[in-house]
């Protein structure tokens, strides 16, 4: 059976978690399509404090089932969906789906036109499958490795 999943808004001290769920989810998840020195390039031990920090002033959504965090996402004020996690053991089971419903209503009640992010390998079809095009395949530089990933966005307007 399919675990109930509820969302709230982020809370200063899930921020531990949080950053423990993005490490373990690109090391056991994403490194279907990148290489353990990318992925450590992108979730390694010590993450930046200051960029974490930005979480507390951005529409944060967490995910929660049975009181355990499973995933999370924050919107900046122009559309663009930063980080965007769902926990390793709790993959395919929805929480994606539900968090992103959360964001476009958001986006929507802002009166935006678009949401975008920038889409790793692993996660452009989930992307795909809720509406987001590709605009651009990009590499992108992180701690002196390079990274594949697609610019994709979803037009609010009309649906
Ligand atoms: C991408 C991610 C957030 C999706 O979250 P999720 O909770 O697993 O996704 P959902 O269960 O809500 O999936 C909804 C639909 O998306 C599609 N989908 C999801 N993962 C897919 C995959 N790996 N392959 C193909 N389709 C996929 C399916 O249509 C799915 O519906 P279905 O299961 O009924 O067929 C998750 O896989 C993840 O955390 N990936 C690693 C981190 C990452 O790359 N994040 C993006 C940052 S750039």
């Amino acid at each position: 059976m399919t675990p109930t999943v509820a969302l709230r808004r982020f809370r200063p001290e899930d921020l531990p978690a949080l950053i423990a769920l993005f490490r373990d989810t690109i090391r056991r998840v994403n490194i279907r399509d990148y290489t353990r020195e990318q992925v450590m390039a992108w979730a390694p031990d010590a993450v930046d404090p200051a960029r974490w920090s930005t979480l507390a002033d951005r529409f944060t959504i967490v995910a929660e089932s049975d009181g355990v965090i499973v995933g999370f996402t924050d919107l900046e004020p122009d559309g663009h969906l930063d980080r965007f996690y769902v926990h390793a053991d709790r993959q395919r089971l929805g929480v994606g789906r539900a968090m992103l419903a959360a964001v476009v209503e958001e986006a929507r009640r802002l009166g935006l036109d678009r949401v975008y992010s920038e889409v790793s390998i692993t996660a452009r079809p989930f992307f795909e499958s809720q509406g987001f095009a590709v605009l651009v395949r990009q590499e992108v530089e992180a701690r002196g490795e390079r990274f594949i990933n697609y610019r994709m966005e979803r037009r609010l307007d009309g649906r």
